[in-house]
């Protein structure tokens, strides 16, 4: 055994080379790492004893990416593509075997081997496209040659990992070796290269998988068509197909080259700094300063729900889907037996849309209990309750719960803006209740706030995050305050949205503005979709808001095919003219002297009023860093993942520029816009939210 560097040493087994990565945790791809490559498989080629060479990796995976830390960071050592000209060009045949995760410029490593064998648990993947970036190191080149342009895109576009038995089927993989035995099913596939005298295999030169798509752009133009909407404002997706359609068309390295180009140039983009800044976001949020990892959890084997409504129901059907059995509480048969049929229903859609079995939807539905009796939910471990927002109601419910629950159930609310501390206080245990805000559809939205009550336990809230991660769900620590972190900075924006209406922009300007900004819908879309009329009642309405005036004429939102917007039989809005003169009649009723209103005045009144919230809720730590505010409106809004969210966005802006309008609005409309202590001293400071 030989070192080749730190973390690489070369082995001789009988007459095949084994050259072993060893950079824990994940091997990734360092210097020292290239390093090894570029050194080891020199060494190895010189060795007149070694006949072919195995490239494999120690620890719990093959090398697993780029090492993300060095990321805008000057280059030292070998470059990645000096490293694999190096294993492209042995004279002797190469093989790597896999096992663990082969993503990004690991999986491009594997594709410069002349054979691949992997075990049966190992993943393949290239996620550069999340990163807002394309593969860098022949990715988009040499995986079209090996499976061809369809099935390269499908995992670019995606960039979301696949299966050794996938890998095999599409070509990726030549050999699928026994799990736990890589290293001898690899040196057992070396000597059967040798024993055949089989080619060196170089993926550059392979061109049968790519031909048949040659001088046929309508190939490509499908795969744009077919991923237009969901890659709406992203820069990398197109050129990612770009890439490969260069594969295809042009002299391997000429492809090489341009998407190199391109890598690099996406690299320093505003969109994948944006999108790097979520990537560590996402990993960031989980950690809570006073709560250390290694806070002892509570056993969660049960769960129980109170309220079958909207959130009741698709609360109870992530916990079904762990595997969790629940209890789910009404109080009438009836919506009892209407909360369980809208829970089947949306699992037998998707079992017609072949994303679950039939069996599964029963599995599913044999762990959900439906009760009318509260004392029922006595062994639960957790119980969230998510009846109507309302405190007395909520205040009685948590009183009831005190009295039945076991000790050391964790009590919580799904409340959307109300006081988590005074809902304590109805029990005599208030160090066991916390907030479990779910976002609706909540069987769907990938966010939970967590809210973190004066008295709440550390062993509350430590179980409280991990539960999320094991329903799937990306969870922010939040503190008590009105709406919490979301729904707070959205009132900012509602608020703005009702003034321009009435100032002069129509619901459908607004609208526009913000979903050309990256959003999924504005405002007054998604109130009619939401519907108009929650919170209004035909008793009390009083003609004092466009929003009442629209109920009170049936114009309840998409339900009633007509809110803000005209509906058609298939849903598609149109603007209304009826509520364009609602909304005349009303400014001129009010004596408002409407103007024309720029887009740019649209979206600064409608976002930075929200960045000042924001702001505000550091100041007040509510949130505990700005990433986390990024965190909950990129996964709870839909906010446009390419800006990296407001927070983000506002330093990318530059603070100095928000503070200015909105000192500038303040001038003229009043305290709305009046800027937080922190933005001021943040400017004064010179610094970003970044910085905190
Ligand atoms: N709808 C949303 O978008 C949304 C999002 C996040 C949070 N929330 C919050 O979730 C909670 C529920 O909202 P929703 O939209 O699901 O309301 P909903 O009206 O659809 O459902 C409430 C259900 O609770 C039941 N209920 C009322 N009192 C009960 C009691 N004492 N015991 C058992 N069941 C009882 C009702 O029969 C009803 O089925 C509210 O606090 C709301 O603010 C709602």
């Amino acid at each position: 055994m030989a070192a080749v560097n730190a973390v690489a040493d070369l082995t001789l087994e009988s007459d095949i080379a084994v050259l072993t990565i060893d950079s824990p945790p994940v091997n990734a791809l360092s210097a020292k790492v290239r390093d090894a490559l570029r050194d080891g498989f020199a060494q190895a080629i010189a060795d007149p004893a070694a006949k072919a060479i195995v490239l494999i990796c120690a620890g719990r995976t093959f090398i697993a990416g780029a090492d993300i830390a060095e990321f805008g960071k000057p280059m030292t050592g070998a470059s990645l593509p000096e490293a694999q000209l190096a294993i492209e060009n042995s004279p002797k045949p190469v093989i790597a075997a896999i096992h663990g995760t082969a993503l990004g410029g690991g999986f491009e490593v594997a594709l410069v081997a002349h054979y691949r064998v992997a075990v049966p648990s190992a993943k393949f993947g290239l996620p550069e496209i999340k990163l807002g970036i394309i593969p860098g190191a022949g990715g988009t080149q040499r995986l079209p040659r090996l499976i061809g342009p369809e099935a390269a895109l499908e995992a670019i576009l995606s960039g979301t990992p696949f299966s050794a038995k996938q890998a095999a089927s599409w070509g990726v993989v030549d050999a699928i070796v026994e799990e736990g035995a890589l290293r001898e099913g690899a040196l057992a596939f070396a000597r059967d290269v040798l024993a055949k005298g089989l080619p060196l295999r170089k993926v550059r030169d392979l061109d049968d998988k790519i031909a048949p798509a040659r001088g046929k752009p309508e190939t490509f133009a499908a795969i744009r068509k077919a991923h237009a909407k969901k890659f709406r404002g992203f820069e990398a997706w197109e050129r990612a197909i770009q890439a490969v359609q260069d594969a295809v068309e042009l002299p391997f390295d000429e492809g090489l080259a341009r998407e190199r180009k391109t890598f690099l140039e996406l690299l320093a983009s505003p969109q994948s700094r944006a999108q790097r800044h979520v990537f560590f976001a996402e990993r960031q949020v989980w950690k809570i300063a006073d709560i250390a990892d290694t806070t002892p959890t509570l056993p969660i084997a049960k769960v129980g729900v109170i309220g079958a409504g909207t959130m009741g129901g698709g609360i109870a059907m992530n916990f079904l889907n762990a595997g969790l059995p629940v209890t789910i509480v009404e109080t009438s048969e009836m919506a009892l037996a209407r909360g369980l049929s809208v829970i089947r229903k949306n699992y037998e859609n998707t079992a017609k849309k072949g994303r679950m079995s039939a069996a599964e939807v029963e599995t599913r539905m044999g762990l959900l209990t439906g009760v009318l009796e509260i004392g029922k939910l006595a062994d639960c471990d957790l119980i969230i309750e998510a009846v109507f927002e309302n405190m007395g109601v909520k205040k009685e419910i948590f009183a009831k719960l005190d009295a039945i629950a076991k000790a050391g159930a964790i009590l919580a609310s799904n409340t959307s803006y109300l006081d988590i501390d005074e809902i304590a206080a109805a029990t005599k245990r208030p160090e066991s209740v916390l907030g479990l805000h779910f976002f609706s559809p909540a069987n769907v939205m990938k966010l939970l706030e967590v809210v973190r009550g004066d008295k709440t336990g550390k062993p509350v809230i430590a179980t409280a995050m991990a539960l999320a991660k094991r329903i799937g769900k990306i969870a922010a620590l939040v503190g008590v305050c009105h709406g919490f972190v979301g729904n707070r900075m959205l009132a900012q924006r509602q608020r703005e949205a009702q003034k321009l209406i009435l100032e002069g922009a129509m619901p459908w300007d607004v609208d526009r503005v913000l979903y050309d900004f990256g959003l999924p819908m504005g405002p007054f879309a998604m109130s009619d979709l939401a519907g108009l009329d929650i919170g209004w009642s035909k008793e009390t309405t009083s003609s004092s808001t466009i929003r009442e005036i629209l109920c009170e004429q049936d114009r309840r939102g998409q339900k009633t095919s007509a809110g803000f917007y005209d509906y058609d039989e298939n849903r598609n809005a149109k603007p209304s003219p009826v509520v364009e003169k609602i909304i005349l009649d009303f400014a001129a009723a009010k004596g408002i002297n409407r103007r024309v209103i720029a887009d740019a005045e649209i979206l600064e009144r409608c976002l930075y009023p929200m960045i000042n919230e924001g702001a505000k809720i550091l100041e007040e730590g509510k949130a505990q860093r700005a990433s986390d505010i990024d965190i909950v409106w990129i996964n709870g809004y839909g906010w446009p993942v390419y800006t990296g969210g407001p927070m983000f966005w506002a330093d990318t802006l530059g603070l100095d520029k928000v503070l200015e309008a909105l000192r500038r609005y303040e001038a003229e409309m009043g305290e709305d816009f009046r800027p937080s202590a922190l933005l001021d001293r943040l400017v004064a400071e010179g610094k970003g939210f970044k910085d905190l």
